[in-house]
């Protein structure tokens, strides 16, 4: 759904342009999950992060209803990216599986843009939006919840033995409660839906 040649969103705090992640952008942000924690922890390489990377952009080329792949741009370079799964919480709600902002760049609003336009991409389709944070990253737990989002429960040894992993959500509502949403209503928060390519 994040068409690859459009612009999205731009963070009110500095000129970061956030944008359907290419796979130009992969070796950089390879990067930078190969060099940045809670990552390394958990043995990624940069070849693992690069393999990853490709993976979800061609998947979201092939099934953009599935995956919004997106990246925030400085000045013309991307300097964080995020990867989301519409319905990868349960099959029904919105999982953002990956969120990173290079390490000279955080603390400007870059992660704040990238999550602020996944999130508008998710509650165009339902009123919920999960993630995962493992426990020892204490300043991805006080950014997301700055963000708004509220500890939902613990998975204790889901990927590592030792580490917790914590379920963080943002709540409109029960997913009952939400009226289903036209695509009229969706274009209407999202005007560049109805130009999506769609590959089938
Ligand atoms: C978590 C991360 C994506 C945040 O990105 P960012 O661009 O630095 O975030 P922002 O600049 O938009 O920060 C927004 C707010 O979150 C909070 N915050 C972000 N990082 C914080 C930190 N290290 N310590 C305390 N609060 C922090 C602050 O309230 C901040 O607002 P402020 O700077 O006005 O005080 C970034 O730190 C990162 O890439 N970390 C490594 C990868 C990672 O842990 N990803 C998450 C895996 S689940």
């Amino acid at each position: 759904m994040v068409p690859a040649d459009l612009p999205c969103r731009l963070s009110e705090r500095r000129d970061f342009m956030v944008r359907a992640m290419m796979p130009t952008d992969v070796p950089a942000m390879a990067r930078l999950m190969a060099s940045s924690d809670p990552w390394p922890r958990y043995g990624v390489t940069e070849e693992q992060a690069t393999s990853t990377l490709h993976d979800f952009v061609e998947r979201q080329t092939k099934n953009p209803g599935d995956y919004a792949c997106l990246v925030a741009e400085l000045d013309g370079e991307p300097v964080g990216f995020l990867v989301m799964l519409y319905s990868g919480c349960f099959g029904m709600s919105s999982y953002i599986k990956l969120v990173g902002v290079r390490e000279d760049r955080r603390r400007t609003g870059a992660g704040t843009a990238l999550l602020r336009a996944a999130e508008n991409l998710a509650f165009a389709r339902g009123p919920n939006v999960f993630l995962l944070v493992s426990h020892f990253n204490t300043s991805a737990i006080r950014f997301y919840e700055k963000m708004g989002y509220q500890r939902v429960g613990v998975i204790a040894d889901y990927v590592v033995a030792g580490i917790d992993e914590i379920l963080y959500r943002k709540s409109r509502g029960p997913i009952a409660e939400e009226p289903r949403m036209t695509q009229e209503h969706r274009i209407a928060q999202e005007p560049w839906i109805k130009q999506e390519p769609r590959v089938t």
